[in-house]
């Protein structure tokens, strides 16, 4: 693969690279003008998106049939990739570790770096780089903001890169994430987002889903953004900032109820309390911030109610037989844009 001009150019150190805005950084992470790490939600424009969700649906109906299912399996049947999920995951794991095989690429894995040679004191970035002598693409979850960032970055710097993706990086970003959220609304809505209603509600602050997913509004003409939360958990002004810039109007109130009814798409999430530095959560009411049956008779026949998963409280499992739950549509949805994001990283999606 030939790399673009800005890969091979004279790079700057890590403590200069990492603070650039994310526009100027992803021709980093670009290779002959397309994705080849994907580290943020601003890489995906409506374009690329289409294009993705396109894959996605043609994976999906190619599949049902077992020569289809054998044909899109030996696509990428020389291609390995490495799962590194050191911080806990069920359904980005599970969707990536299926996507693969889905795509024919064998795996391996490290879900917990007691059973690396990170024990004997190896750095995580020479764990990291170890793992592109033996794979083709290494797909990461990490705690530590920028980390997965870093790994691609120093892999850009070698000789022998591989793209890296991103399954989650500490509270800054999970692109994967958003993309099967906004393929998700896609499916909901027939390809219709632009003018939409969309209602995030929870712990906006530390929700990494809620972050990314705000980054993608930008692709999409007419959206009101709806920001619910208790105060000590409102949206970070780094991403009020970036609506603001591109002009996307957004509210901010604790009073769910009121904003429910005109809801397009309703985004539950959780409260992140992994994130406490001294059990801060206990001292917050997150009830008023739940999705109850009752509410069912206040939204739009046709607003769609969604969540990242996993789930505690914040939706009622009596809502989940109503056909505007589709939360579990949404996690399987994960699997199909997975693999719709590497047959494009690895330039076979113009083969299905
Ligand atoms: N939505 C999500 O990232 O779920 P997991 O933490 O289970 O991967």
């Amino acid at each position: 693969m030939q790399r673009t001009s800005a890969m091979t150019s004279v790079q700057p150190d890590w403590e200069n690279f990492y603070p650039r805005p994310i526009s100027e950084k992803i021709p980093f992470f670009s290779k002959d003008g397309r994705l080849y790490d994907c580290l943020f939600a601003q890489q995906f424009n409506r374009e690329l998106l289409n294009h993705l969700f396109e894959t996605a649906n043609k994976l999906k109906t190619v599949t049902h049939r077992k020569d289809g299912a054998d044909h899109v399996s030996s696509l990428l049947s020389d291609k390995r990739a490495m799962l590194y999920f050191v911080q806990p995951s069920t359904r980005t794991f599970m969707s990536f570790l299926n996507a693969c095989h889905i795509m024919g690429i064998k795996t391996s894995e490290i879900r917990d770096t007691t059973t690396s040679s990170e024990v004997k004191g190896e750095t995580p970035e020479d764990t990291v780089r170890t793992f592109s002598s033996y794979v083709d693409m290494i797909i990461m979850r990490h705690p530590a903001p920028g980390f997965v960032e870093k790994t691609a970055w120093l892999m850009n710097r070698t000789g022998r890169p591989v793209p890296i993706v991103n399954g989650g990086s500490g509270k800054d970003q999970h692109p994967t994430q958003a993309l099967l959220d906004v393929y998700t609304l896609y499916r909901s809505f027939a390809g219709e987002i632009d003018n939409k209603h969309i209602v995030m509600v929870g712990d906006l602050k530390r929700g990494r889903t809620v972050r990314s997913l705000s980054y993608l509004m930008k692709s999409y003409k007419g959206i009101k953004l709806s920001f619910v939360s208790p105060k000590e958990f409102r949206m970070e002004s780094d991403i009020l900032d970036f609506l603001r810039r591109h002009d996307i109007p957004f509210t901010e109130t604790e009073d769910f109820r009121g904003v429910m009814k005109t809801a397009d798409a309703i985004y539950m999430t959780r409260i992140q309390d992994e994130h406490d530095k001294s059990g801060e959560s206990k001292a917050v009411d997150y009830s008023p911030f739940h999705f109850r049956q009752e509410h069912l008779k206040e939204i739009k026949k046709t607003c769609v109610i969604m969540h990242p998963l996993p789930r505690r409280h914040e939706i009622e499992l009596s809502v989940d037989d109503d056909p505007r739950a589709v939360f579990w549509r949404q996690e399987r949805n994960g699997m199909w844009a997975r693999a719709a994001l590497m047959a494009y990283i690895f330039g076979v999606d113009k083969k299905l």
